[in-house]
């Protein structure tokens, strides 16, 4: 049987950092257009009447911005470059909440089995990101059994020793919660085998795969601090196996975003984005929600107009990214002034360095954000302030 390991070469490494750097390049103005989009047609969303014609267009605006923001997500989660939001979960939660949408994915031909290991340890993981791996790999698998076969997904805890990390050079030491999936379809050779985590490496008809769909759930693994490797055989199928680190703690509860009715508030917020369109897209969901909004176009803008108005500020909202000054900065001179203030960062990537140490995880938001988040996210941390 085939097997292929991480991989690790140096052409490789340098292909993930020059398509990082595009990615990134991309994804800081993408995401705000697209986020200006999704914000506004929720807005007018909620203008018109649900049934009518300009209702269903603009539901359509909002679901087609919304896969333009997944685009990016890929992409960035290909270069480990997507902002995590994370918390503790349990992976077995996370597959029964994405069944439904697998069981879809792959069809009826498919028979999609679970064997979920019992008392397993939480994960300290970005779901929609998993969820994402999860996908992958199923239309990677529905695609190797065009005449039906079997899918398993199966999670289990596994310790790695250093007998293994000698063995398997890509392997690291402690305790993993194992995700394998495996299916009955076609297989692949070792030559193919080989060449799978490589971004836009298809087997698949042009129009039909990007090849972008493994280096992507690569990519996922190692920003989770675990690996993956592969096995497979022609004729024989496949098994991708998952290793995410296991955390000590219990799983936090999965924020059901669309049941909690939207609320707002009469507190002062200040916006503080470069961008034009998600400003004024921001500004206005905040306006209608009844806080009264002072808005900054860059970072030192954002400082000036705190210190004027640091009295009536109830929350920060900022841009961790800024011309002039970076919110990382902004944040340290304004917490001399009001040491406790709220702030929600909004970021759409990673960069080392640029958020301030670690900021507690209900203080990041990811970008493209849609209103109803963003009303969701204030309302939390203004209440929380004032418990
Ligand atoms: N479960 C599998 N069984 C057989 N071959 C597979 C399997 N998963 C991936 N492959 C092979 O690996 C290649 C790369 O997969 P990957 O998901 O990265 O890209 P893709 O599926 O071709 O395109 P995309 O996922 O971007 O739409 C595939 O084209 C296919 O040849
Ligand atoms: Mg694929």
């Amino acid at each position: 049987m085939s097997t292929v390991e991480t991989p690790e070469h140096t052409w490789q490494l340098e292909k993930f950092e020059t398509i990082g750097r595009l990615a990134m390049g991309i994804a800081h103005d993408f995401n705000n257009l697209v986020g200006a989009i999704m914000g506004w047609s929720e807005l007018g969303l909620a203008e018109v009447p649900p049934g009518s014609q300009s209702h269903r267009y603009y539901v359509q605006i909002y679901k087609q911005a919304t896969r333009a923001a997944n685009l990016t997500r890929q992409l960035l989660a290909y270069a480990r470059r997507q902002a995590l939001e994370r918390r503790n979960v349990n992976l077995n939660d996370v597959i029964a909440d994405a069944r439904a949408l697998m069981e879809k994915l792959v069809g009826e031909q498919v028979e999609l089995k679970a064997i979920l290991g019992p008392r397993l340890p939480v994960l300290h993981a970005d779901v929609g990101q998993i969820e994402q791996a999860l996908m992958n790999l199923c239309v990677n698998a529905r695609d190797a059994m065009p005449g039906g076969g079997q899918l398993l997904l199966k999670t289990e805890i596994t310790e790695i020793d250093e007998q293994y990390c000698q063995l398997y050079t890509y392997a690291k030491l402690g305790r993993f919660v194992l995700l394998s999936v495996s299916d009955t379809g076609s297989g692949m050779d070792a030559a193919i085998l080989e060449r799978v985590f490589e971004p836009f490496f298809t087997t698949k008809q042009i129009g039909h795969g990007t090849g972008l769909g493994l280096a992507t759930v690569y990519g996922i693994v190692k920003q989770h601090g675990g690996f993956i490797n592969a096995y497979s055989e022609v004729g024989q199928g496949t098994t991708f196996r998952l290793y995410f680190p296991a955390v000590q703690g219990k799983a936090t509860e999965i924020e059901k975003v669309a049941e909690e009715p939207l609320r707002g508030g009469a507190e002062t917020i200040l916006v503080a984005e470069d961008h034009q369109g998600v400003r004024e897209m921001a500004t206005e969901v905040l306006s209608r929600l009844g806080y009264r909004v002072i808005a900054a176009c860059d970072g030192e803008e954002a400082e000036r107009r705190f210190t004027e108005n640091h009295e009536q500020i109830d929350l920060i909202l900022m841009d961790v990214f800024m011309p002039k000054l970076f919110g990382s900065e902004v944040y340290k001179r304004i917490r001399e002034i009001r040491p406790t203030i709220p702030v929600i960062f909004t970021t759409g990537y990673t960069a080392e360095s640029a958020l301030p140490d670690s900021p507690p995880e209900d203080r990041t938001l990811q970008k493209p954000y849609t209103s109803r988040v963003l009303a969701q996210r204030l309302r939390r941390l203004l209440d929380g302030k004032q418990a």
